[in-house]
């Protein structure tokens, strides 16, 4: 038929890294020739959402449409005490956004060990589902590199799934797309 195949997207990494941010972005405005950032250009913050983003509580669904595909994105709070929230929705999973914060080096390492048990999951582990990791806040002075931030992360020992790495400032919606563009070409 020509029902939109539906994508579920879960949108992984620590509080403060910019998740709410990013997928803030991807909602479409109030104008009513916006076609969504999958389908047309990505519009920047200014013209979107300026409400203040808080720290998430447990988790928000957010559902999005391309021309063929229908994303439906869990938003999930990266706060110690929510992570464990994080393993129920992976086997309803088809994608995954991880986004880092470039900027904060001192967690660089808590933020690879949680990558680590997600990656050695036993849902998520012998699938092929690929992944797609924001470098986020690039705009920070001091912010690392995305390839800096793909090494302390050890992405290149992810052998079984495809993964794409991207820097992105997510309060000017840059880098966004390419992201998004990346996975949206793994269904069509
Ligand atoms: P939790 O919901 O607690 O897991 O956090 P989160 O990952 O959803 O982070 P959130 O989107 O709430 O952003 C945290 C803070 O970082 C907010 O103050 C954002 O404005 C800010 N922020 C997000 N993205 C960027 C960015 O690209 N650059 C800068 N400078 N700040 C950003
Ligand atoms: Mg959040």
């Amino acid at each position: 038929g020509l029902r939109k195949k539906e994508v579920n997207v879960l949108c992984l990494g620590l509080d403060n890294s910019g998740k709410t941010t990013i997928i803030n972005q991807l909602k479409p405005s109030n104008h009513s020739n916006h076609l969504g950032p999958l389908s047309g250009e990505w519009k920047h913050a200014s013209q979107t959402q300026t409400q203040e983003i808080v720290p998430t509580i447990g988790f928000n669904i957010e559902r999005f449409k391309s021309s063929s595909l229908s994303f439906t994105v869990f938003d999930m709070s990266g706060q110690s005490r929510y992570r464990n929230l994080w393993e129920h929705c992976y086997k309803e999973s088809h994608a995954i956004i991880f986004v880092i914060d470039s900027g904060d080096k001192l967690r660089m390492v808590v933020a690879k060990e949680e990558l680590d048990t997600l990656l050695n999951h036993e849902d998520i582990r012998n699938r092929k589902m690929p992944v797609l990791f924001f470098a986020n806040k690039m705009d920070l002075r001091d912010a690392m590199s995305s390839v800096r931030v793909s090494q302390l992360l050890s992405l290149e020992n992810i052998k079984e799934k495809p993964w794409h790495i991207c820097a992105s400032d997510a309060i000017k919606g840059e880098g966004l797309q390419e992201g998004l563009d990346w996975l949206h070409g793994k269904w069509v």
